[in-house]
């Protein structure tokens, strides 16, 4: 299967509609090497299973964060008042879990918004979004700590975790803690916040958004639903959920899947000829795989993957990826072994698995499930939602989105449907095409790929702000001046 590797850098809608899937350990030997090639991950270990846990006691293990490399900012932020820590939670309904966090307080007001962001893969660390899209810092080169102008926490008090366990900084020193499905990955997220607000009174009070990106479309409204649900039930803390936010995520994996095409076709990608043959295929597979293992469909179509060899990158259209290299985190992994840097985290000698194949595969058998059902229930009880996708992602596309979201059925669903589409302006230009109704928005964002953040920092910080603060449908302009007569 030698010669399939290739595919997986090529532009093949085909074998994409595999990739997603390709759910069984036998096609991850040469699936996953190369999504983390693609990432220039090279994570020392695989997964935080640790025999003797010697570092961390029972109880909560937190410190404040002062990062040893952190240079001065140029406007006047000081740590000296900003409350940052990292640390572990034990997970209370898990054998011996704990989850590795960072937390940094909002640079405008304790008052914002509580924001906690969840990274995909499955089993990505929420570090590449810290250091690579929306956390305070960026990391140089020579391994300085750099202030991030768009990092979220300007408008938000800022939560990471590395989840599901297993990934990132986040162990146990039971197998069975490693986790298969949503139900697994929201308790374990229900459980982490919970120690939050446990050991931070000072936020409880406040509102709280979920957001994330990529395979984080399947953890967000499974985890937004148990924070829902636990309320509910008065079963703990209770958590002042406002909304939760979906960056070109993979939630509703039927109704995605069959955008690829489309996408692949009005993006030029593809020509309307393969466009009709790849459709046939499809709906082929769609057969086969109503009927049979998947494993089988991945298997016998990989083939397949020849009708289209375009070196082109499902993360941004736009680009190609040089050599081997799309994206490079390795600074990241540099930066996080730094001994001084280890030491201010107090991660003791537990690895960082940037990317856990082991995770990878344990969720798999979750993949293709429908997270969208869950989601209307939350709209009906006020709970908001955004869709968003920046417009040059292939790997989990605007369009695919679009069309869950327009499919999706609640009580508002007619109204959102014939909603105007209107810019979403940011600095007197537009930045993205904006539909909302009710609690639900959808954002198309443009020249960005699978990361807005880390494409469109800027707007991905407007976003963020103006949705908390309810004023994202508000024209840029008006959003501008009722902040500024405020
Ligand atoms: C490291 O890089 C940063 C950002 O480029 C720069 O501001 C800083 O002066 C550099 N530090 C050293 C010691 O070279």
């Amino acid at each position: 299967m030698g010669h399939c590797n290739r595919c997986f850098f090529t532009l093949c809608p085909l074998l994409l509609l595999l990739l997603l899937p390709s759910s069984s350990g036998a096609d991850l030997q040469f699936d996953f090497p190369a999504k983390i090639r693609d990432l220039n991950l090279f994570p020392s270990q695989d997964v935080n299973i640790v025999r003797h846990p010697n570092c961390h006691a029972d109880k909560l293990v937190e410190k404040p964060l002062r990062f040893p490399n952190l240079l001065p900012a140029q406007s006047g932020v000081s740590l000296d008042n900003l409350a940052h820590s990292a640390g572990y939670y034990p997970i209370a309904h898990s054998n011996a879990a704990r989850m590795f966090y960072f937390f940094f307080e909002s640079r405008n007001s304790k008052k914002d918004p509580v924001v906690i962001w969840l990274t995909g893969g499955p089993g990505c660390s929420s570090e590449l979004a810290v250091f690579y899209e929306n956390g305070p810092f960026k990391i140089a080169d020579n391994m300085s700590l750099v202030w991030n102008d768009y990092g979220w926490d300007k408008v938000s008090n800022l939560l990471y975790v590395d989840q599901p366990t297993g990934t990132g900084f986040s162990y146990s020193s039971d197998k069975r803690d490693i986790r298969h499905d949503e139900e697994g990955v929201s308790n374990d997220l229900y459980d982490f916040l919970q120690a939050f607000f446990a050991e931070h009174p000072e936020y409880v009070e406040n509102d709280f958004f979920i957001t994330g990106e990529s395979y984080a479309g399947h953890y967000i409204p499974a985890f937004a639903a148990r924070v829902h649900r636990g309320n509910k039930a008065k079963e703990g803390i209770h958590i002042n959920l406002k909304g939760f936010a979906i960056g070109n995520g993979l939630t509703d994996p039927a109704i995605q899947y069959k955008a690829y095409t489309d996408y692949a076709l009005d993006m030029g990608i593809i020509q309307k000829t393969d466009y009709d043959r790849i459709n046939k295929l499809m709906v082929l597979m769609e057969q086969l795989h109503a009927r049979l293992h998947i494993l089988f469909v991945i298997r016998y179509s990989i083939p397949s993957c020849h009708i289209l060899t375009i070196s082109m990158w499902y993360y941004d259209i736009r680009k190609k990826c040089e050599g081997s290299l799309c994206y490079d985190f390795s600074n990241m992994e540099k930066f996080l072994s730094i001994k001084s840097v280890r030491d201010a985290l107090g991660v003791g000698d537990i690895a960082f698995v940037s990317c856990s194949s082991t995770v990878y595969q344990a969720m798999l058998v979750d993949w293709m499930r429908n997270l969208e059902v869950g989601i209307p229930g939350l709209l009906e009880d006020g709970i908001n939602m955004l869709v968003y996708a920046g417009e040059y992602d292939l790997i989990c596309n605007w369009l695919g989105n679009s069309k869950w979201v327009h499919a999706m059925e609640w009580s508002g669903q007619k109204e959102f449907v014939s909603s105007p589409e209107v810019p979403f302006t940011v600095d007197d230009s537009e930045a993205g095409l904006l539909k909302t109704y009710g609690p639900l928005s959808f954002l198309k964002v443009h020249d960005a790929g699978h990361m807005v953040p880390m494409d469109q920092p800027k707007a991905a910080l407007e976003m963020l702000k103006r949705w908390t603060q309810g004023t994202l449908s508000e024209s840029g302009d008006d959003a501008e001046k009722l902040v500024a007569e405020m």
